[in-house]
């Protein structure tokens, strides 16, 4: 399987009737068990970029499609950045909830939801409702929920982006590891670039106004244990290359 985006371009009219091209001429694409993160400056179009991936919006020109895939559609798992758990419903209801869209049995949801939140570090907080939980503990919740469909890409738009620093960290380390697991062919969306080496295979430099591909880096390094200390050197090579490329584009973001 492979997720093919193909000369993706999108272009907005704002309230002025004026045209905002928000992204051009898109290529590249997501083999089956590849993580790949989409990095840039705010306003660039990353998030514009991940909803046409997830069937959210339309593109203005181009396509994507999933490649070798033996079902009408593919299913796709979502994080945002404000994760929006049902209030309503207990973390394991919340889990579930794609499950019972798709008519899995009882006991089915059971094995699967706890397997979930197993792995995402939330045993013992099923039946707590989401205005109990901290912001990571909605985060593993929303993981979770995205992960228990088994998803064919998961898609995941600035997850950790409103946690603190320390929580962050961590959720990024436990996000490796929950991939180890799964391998789950992954779009992952970030402006952060620390965060970006860390975690892909890939990384995708966009370019702002419009938001074109600026380049493609390959992180030849191991996937787990990148912060570790022997991989200082090649880690910070790659972030620096990664900041020359966007630094120019980032400090007028900063103006706007
Ligand atoms: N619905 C919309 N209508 C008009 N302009 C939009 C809309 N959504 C995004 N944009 C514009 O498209 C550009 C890219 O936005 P976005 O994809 O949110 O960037 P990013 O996620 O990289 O910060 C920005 O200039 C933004 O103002
Ligand atoms: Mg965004």
């Amino acid at each position: 399987m492979e997720i093919v985006i193909d000369n993706v371009s999108k272009t907005f009219i704002d309230s002025k009737n004026i045209k905002v091209p928000a992204l051009e001429n898109i290529n590249f694409s997501i083999k089956e068990h590849e993580f790949v993160v989409l990095v840039g400056p705010s306003g660039c179009g990353k998030s514009t970029l991940l909803n046409i991936v997830s069937g959210l919006m339309s593109p203005s020109e181009g396509s994507v499609y999933f490649e070798g895939i033996d079902k009408k559609q593919p299913d796709l798992g979502i994080v945002f950045q404000d994760i929006a758990l049902l209030p309503w419903r207990t973390v394991y209801q919340n889990v579930v909830y794609g499950l019972q869209e798709k008519k899995f049995s009882k006991q089915q949801q059971k094995e699967i939801g706890q397997k979930y939140i197993d792995m995402v570090g939330l045993t013992g907080f099923e039946n707590t409702y989401p205005k109990e939980l901290s912001g990571g503990m909605k985060q593993r919740a929303g993981i979770a929920r995205a992960l228990a469909i088994e998803p064919d890409l998961l898609l995941m738009d600035e997850p950790f982006s409103a946690l603190d620093a320390q929580t962050r960290t961590l959720m990024q380390e436990e996000l490796v590891t929950i991939w180890n697991r799964t391998k789950l062919s992954t779009l992952y969306v970030t402006h952060n670039i620390q965060e970006a080496v860390f975690l892909a295979d890939r990384v995708i430099v966009l370019s702002r106004h419009p938001g074109k591909l600026k380049s493609i880096i390959d992180i030849d390094l191991p996937k787990v244990g990148r912060n570790e200390p022997q991989f200082n050197n090649k880690f910070e090579a790659y972030v620096e290359e990664i900041w020359q490329l966007i630094r120019h584009d980032a400090k007028k973001a900063l103006k706007e």
